[in-house]
């Protein structure tokens, strides 16, 4: 891949005379690459939810747009015949918050008094760094992000190509999150296809695509804001999260913490776990936005990162998983959601009629995706990550970063199978994420009878409606006025 570096620093930050010599830096860093190289880090594997879909995927950093067709895809007398597929954005921004715990931390690093005994150290060259971040970008979609989804929609069209219409795209189907960068996401992955079928073409304008504009549906992509049950227990609930603030002190991080801080030589005191936490994402966000190894990377080793990845993933646990029943029965009515397209398909086929929907393409975040895996049974350990078993954990199923980087995916094929001897053979559906099939959980095979998968989730599908699972218990206000 070539170094795309100085086309983002162009699009993300104000060419002010200050940013002058990092730019100079950067272009002169992307001189020494090779088309194939990326800028990488020891630290990569480490960054949970803010990990490169190509640190999962390392091919794609030498073939982006060409799909490596898992050998385990059906094939044959077996036709996909739908695809529902659940996205995450692609490469955002940071969020306002973590931008502001960033700019506090540089503050701390220029207010460190003179005396110091080694004066140009590490937390000099941090504090010469610029930060390149600004309020408004907010958690944004990047113009990697956008590369990211159309590149997706590239592999995906080859890879299933009888589903994906080459003349319009009137029988996509799109729905994504309120969040913007979700919504771009969506036009970006069309931007993508566009490119699939008119090479070199500009694309049009998204509103004059016959599919339209993704249609913003919350409730479906953003369930976790509307389960009252989830939003008094686990979101708004100050020990919810026990565990992560235990380990926010525990011995491991306070060991990161004394490291970095003689490292940088700023009082311990004056550091927590969260500032430690904000320094190692901007590693990440330099790599993943920006394509530039910053000083930020050299600040931890690989132990250091191993700790702040656990802290992520038990935050991820509590909150999003297995922690708490309600966070992955909050995501019932988006598995049902699937399997209603899923329903339609085969009833159409059934009747000989075209499928209606053959692409539903499904815009959400890592809390979409991780409450719906967790939801069917899948990265779940026998013992909960806690506070206090770090060690215990060391080989868990459970790492968000190879579960949902950003522009991860999670996409249900189905597949109508032409030497069917029962009706029961006659449709099949394989799951893939990040696009290698994921073994179902209740069979450990590649591949199951649409029938089955549906018997297998028969409670799911039958019995968990939002609405009640998502009710508060209720308070016995007779009892309270006595
Ligand atoms: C797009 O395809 C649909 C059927 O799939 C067809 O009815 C419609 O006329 C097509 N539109 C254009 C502009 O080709
Ligand atoms: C908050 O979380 C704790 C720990 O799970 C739980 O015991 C408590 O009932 C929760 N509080 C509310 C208001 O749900
Ligand atoms: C259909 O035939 C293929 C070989 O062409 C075989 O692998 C597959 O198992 C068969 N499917 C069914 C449902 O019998
Ligand atoms: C509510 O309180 C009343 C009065 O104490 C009691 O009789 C009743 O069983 C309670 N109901 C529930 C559901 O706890």
């Amino acid at each position: 891949m070539l170094c795309g570096a100085p086309a983002l620093l162009r699009a993300c930050v104000a060419p002010t005379a200050a940013l002058a010599a990092a730019l100079l830096a950067t272009l002169a860093r992307c001189a020494l690459l090779e088309p194939g190289d990326a800028v990488t880090s020891a630290l990569s594997p480490y960054f949970g939810t803010k990990t490169r879909y190509e640190d999962v995927n390392p091919r794609l950093l030498s073939h982006p747009e060409s799909p490596q067709r898992d050998p385990e895809l059906l094939a044959g007398s077996c036709t996909p015949v739908q695809l529902v597929a659940l996205i995450r954005h692609g490469t955002r921004y940071p969020t306002a918050k973590q931008i502001h715990k960033l700019r506090r931390l540089h503050e701390l690093l220029q207010d460190r008094g003179p005396g110091r005994a080694d004066p140009r150290g590490l937390g000099d060259a941090l504090t010469d760094w610029p930060l390149w971040y600004a309020d408004w970008m907010d958690g944004q979609l990047v113009e990697k992000g956008q590369q990211d989804m159309r590149q997706l929609a590239l592999r995906l069209a080859s890879l299933f190509p009888p589903l994906f219409p080459r003349q319009n795209y009137s029988r996509l189907r799109l729905v994504t999150s309120s969040k913007p960068r979700c919504v771009d996401s969506g036009a970006a992955f069309l931007q993508g296809l566009w490119q699939h079928y008119h090479p070199g073409l500009r694309p049009p304008d998204i509103a004059e695509m016959e599919c339209g504009p993704p249609s913003v549906n919350d409730k479906l992509m953003r369930f976790f804001d509307h389960c009252e049950k989830f939003l008094t227990e686990v979101e708004r609930n100050a020990t919810a999260l026990h565990h992560v603030e235990v380990f926010k002190t525990g011995p491991e991080m306070q060991s990161t913490l004394n490291k970095v801080a003689a490292a940088l030589q700023v009082p311990v005191n004056d550091f927590n776990a969260d500032l430690i936490q904000v320094a190692f994402f901007t590693c990440s966000f330099d790599l993943a936005i920006r394509g530039v190894k910053s000083p930020w990377c050299d600040v931890f080793d690989t132990d250091d990162a191993k700790v702040l990845e656990y802290l992520n993933d038990l935050k991820q646990y509590w909150k999003r998983s297995y922690g708490y029943t309600i966070n992955s029965r909050s995501s019932c009515a988006l598995f049902q959601d699937i399997f209603q397209h899923l329903d339609k398909a085969v009833e159409q086929k059934q009747r000989s009629q075209p499928v209606s929907s053959p692409v539903v393409l499904q815009f959400g975040h890592a809390e979409t995706l991780l409450p719906l895996l967790s939801l069917m049974g899948y990265f779940k350990d026998k013992e909960p990550l806690t506070a206090y078993n770090y060690k215990k954990q060391a080989h868990r199923k459970f790492r968000s970063g190879h579960i949902v980087p950003y522009a991860s995916n999670l996409i249900f094929v189905l597949y109508h199978c032409e030497n069917a001897t029962t009706p029961k053979e006659e449709f099949q559906v394989q799951m893939l994420l990040n696009e290698k099939v994921l073994p179902l959980a209740h069979s450990q095979e590649t591949v199951s009878f649409y029938e089955d998968l549906k018997n297998h989730y028969k409670d799911i599908l039958q019995s968990c409606q939002t609405s009640e699972e998502c009710k508060l218990p209720k308070v016995n206000s007779t009892y309270d006025e006595l």
